[in-house]
């Protein structure tokens, strides 16, 4: 069944931006509009300073798109932000046929509105479609179509220091049939969530613990896409670890429970005696941009960074010979998060005394100040898309 946008919108003033190619034939040619219905009832947006948190305020409008089988992507839709209607039967329900992303816009301080690499987002989308038997999004058109989105919304995007838009795209499998089979519709959506900065106070660092029992992915499953699933089956985890007083788990390969995968729903470094470490992209990580982003920027500064298989018994020998030095995970909605303390079965390592280390704090600031435009960075990161 086709989502309905809400009914407030039905005499709203329509504007189309034609922008949407044919992604079943790959011919680039204009076959749809972007349709733009404007929200009649604005909601009122937080107060500047306001606690916003992450991902729960929405802002007034959403991206919508169908996907037919023979027909392709179709009705692109900018709508008032609003609930859709699904048969109970969709397949996302039964057998979570679902992928997303996150992204962030950010507001500069001289009133630009900027991306971060949008590119790598939908294309790792497309890498999780593809693993999900989900059709393949056209790069272009969801970067043009966010755009528009974004910028309807300028307003929403907070003015409060290292605050942001958080930006979620996703897509559902919508066929209303109960056969274990990908659906012939989905749907595209992208909402947008004004959130709060990470670190109200400070970027503290996190104690972790090596999760021996529970898995997050295995080589050949879904690890290296962003689907649902592998989140779910995380929250186990998850949740004894905070009713253990920790944040998050440090997850380990899912044979032999030796290797290091990421931690929480984040990539993981290591600095060990200058040496910066990251796991290998082995099929059961995700790619991140943050992590992607932190080992050009640290090469560029001539740290020496190494993707490889790194086991959880080498990273308690250097701390043991006094060569660990930092340990911290990478994402979008946090950049950086500094672990101040490890814990594997009965060993407790405390790492830089709780402190943030040198290389975790030229990383985050590094970053941070590419992503808020006051620092120019690499050609084609920061992605301006208008002013205020
Ligand atoms: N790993 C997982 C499982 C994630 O969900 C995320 C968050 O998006 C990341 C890593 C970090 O990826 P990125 O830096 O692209 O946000
Ligand atoms: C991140 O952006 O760092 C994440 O881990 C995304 C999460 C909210 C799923």
């Amino acid at each position: 069944m086709r989502p309905r946008a809400p009914n407030n919108n039905r005499h709203a003033a329509q504007r189309t931006v034609p922008c949407a190619p044919d992604t079943k034939t790959k011919e680039i040619i204009i076959v749809k509009g972007l349709t733009i219905t404007k929200t009649e009832h604005p909601k009122a947006k937080p107060a500047k300073g306001a606690k916003l948190g992450f991902g729960s305020v929405f802002t007034d409008h959403m991206l919508l798109m169908d996907y037919t089988r023979g027909q392709g992507w179709h009705d692109a839709r900018i709508v008032p932000y609003g609930p859709i209607s699904l048969s109970p039967a969709a397949t996302v329900f039964h057998y979570a046929q679902e992928t997303f992303e996150g992204m962030k816009a950010y507001r500069a301080e001289d009133g630009r509105i900027l991306l971060f690499r949008p590119e790598e987002n939908f294309k790792r989308l497309n890498i999780s479609n593809e693993r999900l038997c989900i059709p393949a999004l056209d790069v272009d058109f969801c970067i043009e179509s966010l755009k528009e989105l974004v910028m309807l919304d300028k307003d929403w995007i907070p003015e409060d220091k290292e605050a942001s838009l958080y930006i979620r795209p996703f897509v559902i499998g919508n066929e209303a049939k109960l056969g274990v089979k990908e659906a012939d519709n989905y749907i595209y959506c992208v909402l947008l969530s004004p959130s709060g900065a990470y670190y109200e106070n400070g970027l503290k660092p996190v104690p972790i613990y090596v999760e021996e029992e529970y898995v997050r992915a295995v080589r050949g499953g879904t690890g290296f896409a962003k689907t649902g699933g592998n989140y779910a089956s995380s929250m186990k985890a998850q949740s004894i670890a905070h009713e253990k007083g920790y944040s998050q788990v440090l997850w380990l390969d899912g044979v032999e429970k030796k290797y290091i995968g990421e931690v929480g729903a984040m990539n993981i470094f290591f600095v060990v005696d200058g040496e910066v470490l990251t796991p290998e992209l082995d099929g059961s990580i995700l790619s991140g941009i943050t992590r992607k982003s932190i080992i050009a920027l640290l090469r560029d500064k001539g740290y020496k960074v190494t993707e490889r298989k790194i086991t959880i018994q080498e990273i308690a020998d250097a701390y043991d010979a006094g060569k660990l030095q930092e340990i911290f995970g990478s994402g979008t909605a946090a950049v950086i998060s500094p672990v101040g303390e490890l814990k594997w079965g009965d060993k407790v390592m405390k790492i830089n005394n709780g402190e943030i280390g040198e290389i975790s704090m030229y990383a985050y600031k590094t970053l941070t100040d590419i992503q808020w435009g006051r620092a120019k960075g690499p050609e084609g990161w920061s992605v301006e898309i208008g002013r205020e």
